[in-house]
């Protein structure tokens, strides 16, 4: 698609119906993606998503999807400890979870990357605000702005691509440092927060259904407001209810 010139659609889901609708609609790729944490669990961040976590949303959108590609993150604490642990636990979401690969965030663990790809498990890299390291980072803010940040964030993007990852998400960086990046690599760049120069965007389901009660971010665009029609249909259901109008004879037995 890169070489074609083809965007590439990215979209994270979590669940077997939603998954479902996005294969149906052709996205390109599904991301089980650990935002799982802070957009359905109810936690802060993704740093307490656990394998378990990751494995019961993976299996639940693998079952709904048969056309698009099903990347899956592996979670905070998941492949830092030896290359051995991280090819243990990305094996997992390939034959127990049914995905076609996996994302690690960073360019610090490249052995772990590469023992993955050389067992066969297609890895995608994320580079820029890495959302696991929101704790060293100390918040949410774009990453690159310097020269030398930037710097750092090209050659990491050069040394994932030759360690083998096949794509490369870039989150939150200046939109003419992922356009360089993009230009540079031959692997497709999927932006979010990156600008509209990257080959492909991703972002978080519920933010453009907004389905969400965390706020959006800036780069974010909201499609439908799914929180407003819920609350309409969920008040007309209690009404309903109330007033004696459910269920009607069409729904009784
Ligand atoms: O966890 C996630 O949803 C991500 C993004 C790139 C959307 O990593």
């Amino acid at each position: 698609m890169k070489s074609a010139r083809k965007k590439i659609a990215v979209l994270t889901s979590y669940d077997h119906p939603t998954a479902t609708i996005l294969d149906e609609s052709g996205i390109d790729i599904v991301l089980v993606g650990d935002s799982v944490g802070n957009v359905i669990l109810g936690y802060e961040n993704t740093i307490p998503v656990t394998m378990d976590e990751m494995l019961h949303h993976t299996k639940a959108v693998t079952r709904a999807v048969s056309n698009a590609m099903v990347i899956v993150d592996m979670p905070f604490m998941s492949y830092q400890l030896n290359p051995e642990q991280a090819l243990s636990n990305a094996s997992r979401f390939i034959k127990e979870g049914g995905a076609n690969g996996v994302k690690i965030e960073g360019d610090i663990y490249i052995d772990s990357i590469k023992k993955i790809i050389e067992a066969g498990i297609p890895v995608m890299g994320h580079l820029g605000f890495t959302p696991q390291l929101v704790n060293q980072i100390g918040g949410y803010r774009v990453q690159g702005r310097s020269a030398d940040e930037a710097k750092a964030i090209i050659e990491g993007a050069k040394d994932l691509e030759k360690a083998g990852v096949f794509c490369l998400v870039l989150e939150m960086v200046p939109a003419l440092l992922a356009r360089r990046i993009s230009e540079t690599l031959s692997i497709p760049v999927i932006g979010i927060g990156a600008g509209p120069h990257c080959d492909g965007q991703v972002l978080v389901i519920n933010d453009i259904l907004g389905f969400s009660v965390n706020g959006m971010p800036k780069f974010a665009k909201k499609y439908t407001d799914l929180h407003a029609e819920i609350k309409k249909a969920v008040a007309n259901y209690i009404s309903d209810v109330r007033g004696g109008r459910f269920p009607g004879s069409e729904h009784s037995f």
